[in-house]
């Protein structure tokens, strides 16, 4: 059985990668989560973790193990909020670094010491952002600390590559649900992304169709006419 984490799943993204993962077999998705829920599939189970917390994703990593085999995170933990540089606190850096690159970080670095260890050529997914790309006024915590999420997956994946663990990371821009994205004109809109198109690029990323992959960073920006 494949074991993939995914943080950020009781998230709006979140739901739309479980969603998408609700389709494959043998697999078993494991939900980090700070207020757990009841899940959408069969093969879902929310545990309840702080992915910044060593000791929770320590914990999270031992009751994989009893699932299967650690094969996929994806890590869709994030948070958005303004704030310009030269006004930002302490404690809302923290906030936006902690669920941006300090979670993801937590949960990426245990998860490789464990694929390592079972010699499984798993993968790292991470959600970063086009604001990792694009400079925007006005949001420098987000930007910072989605340019470095997306430098970290760079990083995993030149590191990596040698135990055959492969790392990649998305960049959507604005995310829409697909109700809206139906709506009459949104298709004109530069830098949205429809969330289950988003979902399905995640699953590529971790799917053998992107085999040859490791270090991408894939910018999802583009709304289909409907
Ligand atoms: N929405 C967009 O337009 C957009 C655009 C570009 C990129 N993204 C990125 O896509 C990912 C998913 O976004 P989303 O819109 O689905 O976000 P969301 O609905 O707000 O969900 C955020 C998720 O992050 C988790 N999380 C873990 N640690 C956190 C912390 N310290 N603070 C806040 N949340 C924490 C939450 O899990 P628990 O509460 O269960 O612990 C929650 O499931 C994020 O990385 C986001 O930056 C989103």
């Amino acid at each position: 059985m494949r074991v993939v984490i995914l943080s950020g799943g009781s998230g709006f993204l979140g739901t739309a990668i479980r969603n998408q993962l609700g389709l494959l077999d043998n697999i078993h998705v494991l939900i980090p989560s700070r207020s757990p829920r009841e899940p959408l599939h069969d093969h879902e189970e929310f545990i309840p973790c702080t992915i910044t917390s060593p000791q929770d994703v320590e914990a999270l990593i031992g009751h994989a193990s009893t699932r299967g085999t650690l094969t996929h995170i994806i890590n869709s933990s994030g948070a958005f909020d303004m704030g310009d540089a030269h006004e930002e606190t302490p404690e809302h850096l923290g906030m936006l670094f902690d669920a941006n690159l300090f979670g993801p970080w937590t949960l990426a670095r245990a998860a490789a010491q464990e694929m390592i260890r079972t010699s499984t050529h798993g993968t790292l997914t991470t959600v970063a952002s086009m604001a990792a790309v694009q400079i925007t006024a006005h949001q420098a915590a987000y930007q910072i600390a989605k340019t470095a999420v997306l430098r970290l997956s760079h990083l995993l994946a030149e590191e990596l590559a040698p135990h055959g663990i492969r790392a990649n990371a998305v960049l959507p821009g604005y995310i829409v649900s697909d109700e809206d994205a139906e709506s009459p004109g949104q298709a004109k809109r530069t830098n949205w992304v429809r969330v289950s198109d988003v979902a399905r690029m995640v699953l590529w990323c971790m799917s053998d169709a992107s085999a040859p992959l490791t270090g991408g960073a894939l910018p999802l920006n583009h709304l289909p006419p409907g």
